[in-house]
């Protein structure tokens, strides 16, 4: 049986369809949903009941997802991205190559970013996971969010969580001192709509705004 955390996970994803402001701003509704509707405390999410998985193959994760704690009993060989796209409703990663090599996938656990399609969930296990739905928690996008769409540094915005959420940890790292040291740092986010020149312009603006705070 499958637990849905997020009452308001449909309305998040209608906004999806409107426009991609929308995107960026559903990204936010979302993250206050969760931060204030649902209060930190352990949910238990019941084993997927489409697969036939034996007791033996799974195994109990106990992790915080955008700032709640959830005990998700899992199929050992679920990669993190099923598990926050299939089973938590967090769509904002996605699925690009299923391989590493696009960062279409990309979040952050305990503030590193990582490809959660090569990422087993079970190796969450104790950890913290933040996704683009996680990354404002006061109702006001993220700098790096409103950055992007001051530069208009996306298209079709399908890489756009994954290329947000590096381009957070690219800052965090401190790598986004020069033009070519942010393109070496983002060079594992691949954009098929070439809005690399908006995506520069907007990691350096964000960076500027996330060191003052
Ligand atoms: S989907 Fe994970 S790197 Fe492409
Ligand atoms: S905006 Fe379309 S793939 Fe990057």
């Amino acid at each position: 049986m499958r637990e849905d955390p997020h009452p308001d996970q449909d309305a998040a994803k209608s906004s999806f369809l409107i426009s991609r402001r929308d995107v960026m701003m559903g990204s936010a509704a979302v993250a206050v949903a969760v931060n204030t509707a649902q209060p930190m405390q352990a949910q238990t999410i019941a084993d997927e009941a489409a697969l036939p998985v034996s007791a033996e193959k799974t195994c109990l994760v106990q992790t915080t997802i955008n700032g709640m704690a959830f005990d998700i009993q899992v199929d050992a060989r679920t990669s993190l991205l099923d598990l926050l796209r299939d089973r938590l409703g967090l769509t904002g990663a996605k699925k690009g190559c299923d391989h590493g090599q696009c960062g279409a996938c990309t979040v952050l656990v305990d503030g590193r970013r990582i490809a959660s399609c090569l990422t087993f969930a079970a190796k969450i296990d104790g950890h913290a996971v933040t996704t683009i739905e996680g990354l404002s928690d006061d109702g006001s996008l993220h700098p790096m969010q409103k950055a992007f769409i001051d530069h208009d540094a996306l298209q079709c915005g399908y890489c756009t969580p994954g290329q947000i959420m590096a381009a957070v940890a690219c800052v965090q790292e401190g790598n986004a001192t020069s033009a070519e040291r942010i393109r070496e740092s983002m060079s594992g986010n691949i954009c098929r709509c070439g809005a690399y020149v908006g995506i520069l312009a907007a990691i350096q603006d964000a960076a500027v705004q996330m060191r003052r705070t």
